[in-house]
């Protein structure tokens, strides 16, 4: 395997840092989230709707528990970190700073600020889904709908600046973070890997949540869709 220094200018080489199942959640919360905002204006897509919907609401529900059990990368307390330390982090983007001598740190998980990035992204989706159920309800005020709407839009104004944050770390630090939440493989340091994948439990969570979501597509659950 290649090895590489650092920003730090500690050698680096390619190891396993995301969990299988973190890696299919993401994409499947990609699936779910870009997929329920695609069908939401169409009547006829109302249930694929629901059941995108609902699914990324269980994603989120299963991320909370993972975050505590999961593997190291996956814990929060992993990647939760100060707001100062997600601010100094920010400003490694700079350029000014940058000139100025100042590098940002490689971590081989999250970094500060994009931890920050993913309580933001999970909120959000957890929001969106409360209030498309609330607005769904039979006695709903209509303010929950507009609120549905709000959120829905707001988390693809979100997403961009996550994908454009991915984007511009992965070039700062010549590293290429999307194929690794693909692989699970990452620069880090000799020792910082992650000891297996979960893959068993990956299987689960996506036989799980296609279940899932076919029965909420064919009205199993009159009480989501009815
Ligand atoms: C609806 C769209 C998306 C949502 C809701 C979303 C949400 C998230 C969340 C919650 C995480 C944290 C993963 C975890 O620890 O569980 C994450 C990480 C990540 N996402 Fe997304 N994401 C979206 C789209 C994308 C797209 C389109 C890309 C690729 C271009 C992408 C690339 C990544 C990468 C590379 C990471 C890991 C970042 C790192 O290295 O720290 N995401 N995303
Ligand atoms: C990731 C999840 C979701 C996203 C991104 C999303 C997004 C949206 C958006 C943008 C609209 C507005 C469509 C328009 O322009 O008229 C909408 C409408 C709607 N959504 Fe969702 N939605 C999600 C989940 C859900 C869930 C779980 C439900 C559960 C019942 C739901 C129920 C509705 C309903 C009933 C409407 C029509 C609201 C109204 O006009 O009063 N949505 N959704």
């Amino acid at each position: 395997m290649s090895q590489r220094n650092d920003a730090s200018g500690a050698p680096s080489t390619p190891q396993l840092i995301w969990d299988f199942p973190t890696r299919i959640f993401h994409w499947l919360l990609v699936v779910c989230v870009l997929g329920a905002w695609l069908t939401a204006e169409s009547e006829r897509s109302r249930m694929l709707h629901l059941a995108l919907g609902y699914s990324a609401g269980v994603l989120v529900a299963w991320r909370l528990i993972w975050g505590f059990m999961g593997s190291r990368y996956a814990r929060f307390s992993n990647f939760v970190r100060s707001p100062v330390a997600a601010v100094s982090y920010l400003r490694g983007y700079l350029p000014a700073v940058r000139a100025a001598g100042h590098t940002q740190t490689h971590y081989a998980g999250h970094n500060p600020a994009g931890g920050w990035a993913v309580l933001a992204l999970l909120s959000a989706v957890a929001l969106v889904v409360t209030t498309g159920w609330l607005s769904y309800q039979d006695d709903s005020s209509e303010l929950w709908g507009a609120l549905h709407e709000l959120v829905g839009n707001g988390i693809i104004v979100l997403v961009g600046v996550h994908v454009a944050a991915v984007i511009a770390t992965g070039v700062l630090h010549r590293e290429n973070l999307v194929r690794a939440m693909l692989s699970g493989y990452k620069r880090a340091r000799s020792g910082e890997g992650i000891p297996g994948a979960y893959t068993l439990m990956g299987l689960v969570l996506a036989a799980g949540m296609a279940a899932f979501a076919w029965l909420v597509y064919s009205g199993a659950f009159p009480s989501l869709t009815a």
